[in-house]
């Protein structure tokens, strides 16, 4: 059997029912690769008394052993957040059951639903998009299409940012910031959301102009991960819980 098991936004979200059946299981795994993942494992090492093997991207989609194993034995494999959120796992799912290896899933805590600390109502997101870094020759931009569609539609964008854990980069907003502005020639992007360390004791929502957040550098936006939320016109209950929690980055020269 496969149990693919979300960890949650941070340290010890894990639910108890997958830390009960992890007491009972050898084969434990977790995928390092589809977050930035600071939080420390070692608790769950040692409340556990036994190893977690990270695996990285490579370990996952071209060499499955896990899946080997998962075929006479149980094989846990740990995910950051949610395990079928906005991650690359159902893919893991539909090659063990191809595979004739049993599948059971133990959901978690999401940035799907954390973003809702904003304020924004859930409801009133559209297509979430993702902030890729550029390569060379590849400024790649449909992220900014799916936030205009959403701004047409009066929808808020959730823009989640790149991780290339390989090459131990994790995207800041600054970065993100400034992708936005060059691709916003028509400067349609007038404000922003910034979602930082959800869930983590240093969580921090910032809420202001693009162009006075773009002044801040890396150092001040802090250690990953981070979400920025393109909103549509605040309603009027979404605004005063935004205003009321966060730091706010306004100019009414900008107006
Ligand atoms: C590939 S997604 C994985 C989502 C995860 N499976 C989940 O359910 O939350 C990774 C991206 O989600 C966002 N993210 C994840 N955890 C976050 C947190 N605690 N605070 C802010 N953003 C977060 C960041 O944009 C990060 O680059």
């Amino acid at each position: 059997m496969l149990y693919l098991i979300g960890l949650g936004l941070s340290e010890k979200d894990l639910s108890l029912k997958a830390f009960e059946l992890l007491n009972n299981i050898k084969n434990i795994y977790v995928d390092t690769y589809t977050n930035y993942f600071d939080f420390d494992l070692l608790w769950l090492e040692k409340a556990l008394n036994k190893k977690v093997i990270p695996l990285s991207r490579e370990d996952i989609e071209k060499i499955p052993t896990f899946l080997e194993i998962a075929k006479s034995e149980d094989v846990a494999l740990l995910v950051s957040g949610d395990p079928l959120v906005a991650t690359t796992h159902t893919d893991i799912l539909l090659r063990a059951m191809k595979n004739g290896v049993q599948t059971k899933i133990f959901h978690a805590s999401s940035i799907y639903s954390a973003i809702a600390e904003t304020g924004l109502h859930i409801y009133r997101f559209g297509k979430t998009a993702s902030i890729p870094y550029p390569e060379e020759n590849y400024f790649p931009r449909s992220f900014y299409d799916v936030v205009i569609e959403n701004k047409e539609r009066n929808l808020h964008t959730m823009l989640l940012l790149d991780v290339k854990r390989e090459k131990n980069l994790f995207m800041n907003p600054k970065e993100a910031i400034d992708i936005l502005i060059k691709i916003d020639e028509d400067r349609k992007i007038k404000e922003i959301i910034i979602i930082s360390r959800i869930s983590h004791d240093t969580q921090r929502i910032l809420y202001g102009d693009i162009y006075e957040l773009a002044k801040f550098d890396n150092e001040f936006y802090g250690l990953p991960p981070h979400t920025l939320v393109v909103p549509a016109d605040l309603h009027f209950a979404e605004e005063e819980y935004l205003l009321s929690l966060a730091e706010i980055y306004k100019n009414s020269k900008n107006k």
